[in-house]
């Protein structure tokens, strides 16, 4: 029997498309009177163990210029292929943790979004691309999880995106065929490894772009840090651009991608505390509580639904559900359809008994953000360092 996961606790879990956040109200919220929880920022904090919710953005380190002031320099091997303004990427997660306004804001601000179809029915994969368009009619990308959804191809490429955006493959999936595929169609292939073995076989395979993820991200993810596994893909696979992801959130994130040699970032954890972001606002809440050590690398949210990750571990919050679990999956693998039972049960009065994927990277955020600000801070930010701080350590050698 196929178990559907719960919706909005799972990477298979389906949410409405750009739904409203609507769990605020579970939590404990003081409204600052002039700003509107979930739009212009909520700052959560930890009191005496109990998650409150303040409405009320938390001085940013970095202020990002408007829009129109934010003229994008940061010029990479990857913005000139993709014919993007920023390299910046909104990761595509699948089952409804992305959106058609996410991608569609994330792309008009110059990044990159890249709709997650993976888990979902393609009339909601449609009705996301068709949202994003009417933001935009800039580059957009569309991701499949090549293990669970390879034969979802065909339908992902009839939507046109400008990237189609793969990742953990099985080892017999014919990677050269399936971005083919892709190229024959003119569209460009963004394919993401946890390790430089994935990293070799996927530019082989004629991959355009390859996305090195650290360990420390949220979702499904491998078994090295960041800083590791993006030098090592650059070495082994240039010219081919490379992406870095894990942990990443902003400005400093980037600048240090680009010293490592990477072209871009892809980031997921951020992106999902935005506005834009189609997931509750306890789970946006739960991201910007994190101080980044409440995640843990476990295999429970696979054996609750049944699903067999190849050579992955999921990064997940460390929920009481999560922990009640660790250690235990024969007997969860056993009970799973009683377990759902509970969990959707709770979900609805306890936000903080479930699953909910985020990364180390929760750890740097702070705020609530309309996405197209996430990305213009990211680029001004990095713009900043490599201009100003980096070039002042500079010293004549005397
Ligand atoms: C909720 C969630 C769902 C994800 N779903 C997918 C997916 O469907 N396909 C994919 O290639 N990556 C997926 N990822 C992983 C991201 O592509 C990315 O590698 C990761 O989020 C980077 O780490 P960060 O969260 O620290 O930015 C997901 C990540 C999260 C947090």
């Amino acid at each position: 029997m196929r178990i559907e996961p719960p919706k909005h606790v799972h990477e298979g879990g389906a949410m409405q498309a750009d739904a409203a956040p609507r769990r605020l109200a579970d939590l404990n919220v003081e409204e600052d009177p002039g700003t509107t929880p979930g739009h212009d920022g909520v700052h959560v904090v930890l009191d005496d163990g109990q998650m409150r919710v303040r409405a009320r953005r938390q001085a940013p380190t970095f202020e990002p210029p408007g829009g129109e002031e934010c003229v994008g320099v940061i010029r990479t091997p990857f913005t000139e292929l993709i014919g993007i303004e920023h390299p910046v990427v909104c990761a595509g997660m699948g089952g409804g943790h992305t959106g058609g306004a996410l991608v569609g804001r994330v792309s008009e601000a110059g990044g990159l979004g890249v709709i997650g179809a993976s888990f979902l029915p393609p009339q909601e994969v449609e009705s996301m691309v068709r949202r994003a368009r009417e933001i935009t009619s800039k580059p957009i990308g569309i991701n499949l999880l090549l293990h669970a959804t390879q034969d979802r191809l065909d339908e992902v490429l009839d939507l046109e995106p400008v990237v189609l955006s793969t990742a953990w493959p099985r080892d017999d999936q014919d990677l050269a065929a399936i971005f083919a595929k892709a190229h024959e169609r003119g569209i460009r292939v963004m394919h993401m490894v946890p390790r430089v073995e994935d990293g070799v076989r996927a530019a082989e395979a004629g991959a355009d772009v390859i996305v090195a993820q650290g360990n420390e991200g949220g979702g499904h993810v491998g078994e090295i840090g960041t800083t590791v596994i993006v030098r090592q893909v650059v070495k082994s696979v240039a010219p081919i651009p490379v992406l870095a992801a894990g942990g990443l959130v902003d400005g400093a994130g980037l600048a240090a991608a680009l010293a490592l040699g990477a072209d871009g970032v892809l980031l997921g954890t951020r992106f999902l505390a935005t506005d834009e972001a189609p997931v509750e606002a306890a789970y946006k809440g739960a991201i910007v509580a994190s101080r980044g050590d409440d995640t843990i690398v476990t295999t429970v949210a696979d054996t609750l639904s049944g699903r067999d990750w190849p050579g992955a571990w999921s990064r997940v919050r460390r929920t009481r559900f999560i922990e009640e679990w660790l250690g235990r999956e024969p007997e969860l693998r056993r009970r799973r359809d009683a377990v759902w039972a509970v969990l959707e049960a709770a979900e609805e009065s306890d936000p903080d008994y479930g699953v909910m994927w985020i990364g180390q990277s929760a750890g740097l955020v702070d705020s609530i953000l309309p996405a197209g600000d996430v990305v213009r801070g990211i680029v001004a930010e990095a713009e900043e360092i490599l201009r100003s701080r980096l070039p002042a350590l500079l010293r004549e050698r005397s």
